[in-house]
């Protein structure tokens, strides 16, 4: 946990920029994975830590605007729980460990609720993603469950998105954590990705290097040698010579503060002529993106000016034809990246995605495009110090999206689709970095991960 003034501070600031009524913030509860007492790993909700700091279960926190007051509500452990836990601290010693002065029990919330029912409007809270935290706000807030969502508050929402967006330095500390995990992850797993291997025996290495960092992956490990199913979490496939291994992975620390990495390396430890030339486009396209990334630039155009030269890349290749300018205008290059170049990270490895992605990635001034590929762009947004966003572009060759580009002409003018032909086995690249946006431009974050043909090369030599 930070100090408890962090977190008085971030109540104090959330409260004076929502102004007015309650704010509920409720807590996780375990997860039954196959029956009760046999949950998933506990999760934490992230705007829950963001503001309260606490790791347990079932905990609800209330931010007062119009008193200033802060609570935390949760029922304390009995002895027939502690004979299984261990000593726990109480409800009212977690709260004043994170500055809060009131506490009660799950009674004394419906209490609070009720008093505050007759004057208030409807409290402020986050649109739940959890079926059994929707069903609580169903209950206490009197809400036909159907219709939680649907009353989520947007003065809330954009509130968490404000203070959440520009990373402190004990959070970029946190996070570089993560990255160093990430590091041992990534080093490790390319040592391992030779011939005969399988992809469940490297993705099992990250989770334990993960673990060892003392926290758990931040998304389930993307291990593949068919890369170019965008999020392949199949690790089935041996690993062959002549395949490109695409390794997609972070971790969270303690504090659940993430990293989210991507390495492709060649099976073997050596790229052959045609890896090298894919990869060595891709690499480009990942150094514009952090060469351009400054205050002020939205990340939309950083993610043209990285299309620029993946266009450039696939022209030169006779994979793609006309101009760059109309090549990247009219989405051409979107068949070998249909995605954005990347999303926002901190709590979350895709952060805020909770809130919904158009609050968090787009303004009033920005909107998501409708094109394919930048439509899938999840952070659009004139940037700011203190953003965490990642830099991750990457080349698929999809032959089922391919054949239908074929089939329906689409982008003909731009894609030679007889050259495409030939690379319809190769699979898939992705390079993804971390990256802080600073007063002048951009840092990527943590120990620099091997990275060139030559450093991957040297690291899988080693
Ligand atoms: N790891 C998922 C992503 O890169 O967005
Ligand atoms: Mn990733
Ligand atoms: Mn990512």
């Amino acid at each position: 946990m930070f100090k408890k003034e962090t977190y008085i501070a971030r109540r104090e600031q959330l409260r004076k920029d929502v102004g007015h009524g309650i704010i509920i913030l409720p807590g996780n509860h375990e997860a039954p994975c196959n029956y009760k007492d046999n949950t998933y790993w506990f999760r934490q909700d992230s705007t829950f830590l963001y503001f309260f700091g606490l790791q347990r279960e079932d905990l609800v926190g209330v931010l007062d605007c119009e008193t200033g007051k802060d609570y935390l509500f949760a029922n304390d452990y009995d002895i027939d729980d502690i004979i299984w836990t261990g000593p726990l601290p109480s409800v009212k010693e977690l709260a004043e460990s994170v500055g809060v002065e009131n506490s009660g029990s799950m009674k004394d919330l419906r209490k609070y609720l009720d008093g505050k029912r007759p004057t208030s409007a409807l409290p402020h809270y986050l649109p739940p993603y959890r079926a059994d935290i929707r069903a609580d706000l169903s209950e206490w807030l009197g809400l036909v469950l159907g219709s939680v969502n649907r009353h989520a508050s947007m003065e809330l929402i954009l509130a968490c998105v404000k203070q959440r967006s520009i990373k402190s330095a004990e959070e970029i500390e946190e996070i570089e954590k993560a990255i160093a995990t990430a590091y041992n992850m990534h080093v490790g797993a390319m040592k391992l990705a030779m011939p005969g291997r399988y992809e469940y025996e490297l993705a099992g290495f990250m989770e334990g290097e993960a673990w060892k960092g003392n926290g758990p992956v931040s998304f389930p490990v993307i291990m593949t040698v068919h890369g170019e199913t965008l999020h392949n979490h199949g690790h089935n496939n041996r690993l062959e010579v002549g395949r490109m291994l695409v390794m997609d992975a972070g971790c969270e620390t303690s504090m659940n503060y993430c990293s989210d990495i991507t390495r492709t390396v060649p099976v073997g430890g050596k790229f052959n002529e045609r890896q090298k030339t894919i990869y060595e486009i891709v690499l480009n396209a990942n150094l514009e993106a952090a060469r351009v990334t400054r205050p002020g630039i939205t990340y939309k155009e950083v993610h043209t000016a990285a299309s620029r030269v993946l266009a450039q890349g696939y022209k030169n290749l006779g994979i793609l034809k006309g101009s760059v300018d109309d090549i990247v205008a009219n989405g051409a290059h979107s068949l070998l990246m249909p995605h954005g170049l990347g999303h926002m990270m901190g709590l979350d490895v895709h952060d805020m995605e909770n809130y919904g992605q158009i609050n968090v990635g787009y303004d009033n001034e920005t909107r998501p495009s409708e094109q394919f590929g930048l439509g899938s762009l999840r952070c659009g947004r004139r940037l700011q110090p203190g953003f965490v966003i990642t830099d991750e572009p990457g080349c698929y060759f999809i032959p089922a999206l391919i054949d239908k580009w074929r089939a329906e002409g689409t982008n003909k003018d731009f894609v030679n689709f007889d050259e495409l032909e030939k690379w319809k086995d190769f699979g898939g690249i992705r390079i993804e970095d971390d990256i802080l946006v600073t007063e002048t431009g951009c840092r990527v974050l943590g120990k620099p991960i091997p990275k060139t043909v030559k450093e991957i090369e040297e690291t899988m030599a080693s």
